[in-house]
């Protein structure tokens, strides 16, 4: 039986040209077992036509704050109390304006603000409209509040651009409710990630660093909080939202980044380490800027930094360790043999070459562990990092190996 089996969701349609693939987004949840109710606003019966919503929920589609015969029904009121869970897809920058300031002028903002259950929404909107700071205001407050954000994809767009807006997949809409309502699979337990690139200072305006934009690392913070954790995620510098629900530390050097895991390790249950740790630094940090002077070159001297995952994997006790591995050849016996030379329980190794692995949308992960390898994806990094954290949960809680041999 899937998780959704019997599960109430109210489905907030607004105006946008995804509103035809809320109609698939609505067939996949009916399929899967959940009960649907559609709210449209006025502005998203442009595009699709309730009866299409009414055929595929199976329930009548509520369009009006003010209808006097659907309040006799289910009023607003009612309907916000039904839900399990409310996500509006496709949300437009105009929804996303009027939830992250309040208001409740009609159906679909007024029962977003009377629900006490959780409230996901999925923007879909041009790439310049989702970047423009207004947006990000909006989001962010959102987010702040514990509205869940899902996505937006990048991608081509209806205008005929391409860039970030796009709605996620109907079918990954559906994994995230199922997450949302899910069992919390990580309740209880305290997971510290580590995230991003980091600086190793030159001088006072320089420094050495890497393109990781930590968008693993978040998405797999945001999917562990989801999944009932308390977490704690040390950062290097990348211009990203603090996941709701997670504590955020940030970090510019390798040897920061170890001093706050250090200082957060005793409590944490489980250590996923997604950084993307400068393996060297400069030996010396000059005090002032470094002038330039006649020679033809010059040489940089590196100290080695330390390596945060194997330090980790060497304490006892310890957390359950995780680590990442970047392979462009050999990739299963490069990250077992990475996984026994850090000591980590499990490596996840993502293929990197000439245009594969860095800001893909789409990647795979294979996961190495003591029993052998299992592959997630290809998917975007939020679905990966939702299955990875589920791939996480179920060896936690299967027995391990020895306590198996211990069984008579
Ligand atoms: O050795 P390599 O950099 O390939 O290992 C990658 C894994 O080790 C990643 O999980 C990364 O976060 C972690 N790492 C670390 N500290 C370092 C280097 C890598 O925690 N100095």
């Amino acid at each position: 039986m899937s998780g959704l089996a019997e599960r109430r969701i109210l489905l907030g349609v607004t105006g946008g040209i995804a509103a035809y693939k809320a109609a698939e987004f609505t067939r996949l949840l009916t399929k899967a077992g959940a009960q649907v109710r559609v709210v449209m606003t006025r502005a998203a019966q442009d595009f699709v036509g309730p009866l299409t919503f009414q055929a595929l929920s199976g329930e009548k589609v509520h369009t009006d704050l003010l209808d006097p015969d659907a309040e006799a029904a289910m009023g607003h009121i009612e309907l916000a109390r039904w839900a399990d869970l409310v996500i509006v897809a496709p949300a437009s920058a105009d929804c996303i304006a009027r939830l992250a300031h309040g208001h409740a002028d009609d159906l679909l903002t007024t029962i977003c603000l009377a629900t006490e259950s959780p409230l996901a929404v999925a923007p879909a909107m041009n790439q310049v409209m989702w970047a423009h700071p207004a947006t990000a205001e909006n989001v962010e407050r959102l987010r702040t509040r514990g509205v869940t954000i899902l996505g937006p994809a990048s991608g081509d767009q209806a205008c005929g651009e391409t860039g970030s807006g796009r709605m996620r997949e109907p079918a990954e809409l559906l994994g995230d409710c199922t997450e949302l309502l899910g069992p919390r699979l990580l309740a209880g337990q305290h997971v510290l990630i580590t995230a991003g690139p980091t600086r190793e200072a030159l001088d006072p305006v320089r420094y050495l660093s890497n393109h990781s934009s930590g968008r693993m690392g978040f998405a797999i913070a945001a999917s562990a909080a989801r999944a009932g954790a308390r977490v704690t995620l040390v950062s290097g510098p990348v211009e990203r939202s603090t996941p709701a629900g997670v504590e955020r530390i940030d970090v510019d050097s390798a040897r920061a980044m170890q001093t706050a895991v250090e200082t957060h390790i005793d409590a944490a249950d489980i250590f996923i380490a997604t950084a993307a740790v400068a393996d060297y630094r400069p030996s010396e940090v000059a005090e002032r800027k470094i002038k330039k002077g006649d020679e033809d070159g010059r040489t940089l001297a590196l100290a080695r930094n330390p390596d945060i995952l194997a330090a980790v994997c060497a304490r006892s006790p310890r957390p359950y360790c995780v680590g990442f591995a970047a392979e462009t050849d050999a990739v299963a016996e490069n990250a077992q043999a990475k996984r026994r030379s850090k000591g980590a329980d499990l490596i996840c190794a993502n293929t990197v070459g000439a245009g594969i692995g860095f800001g893909d949308v789409e990647s795979t992960l294979e996961l190495f562990d003591d029993h052998g390898s299992v592959r997630l994806g290809p998917a975007d990094k939020e679905t990966l990092a939702r299955e990875l954290i589920g791939a996480i949960a179920e060896r936690l809680s299967a027995p391990s190996r020895e306590q198996r041999n211990e069984t008579p």
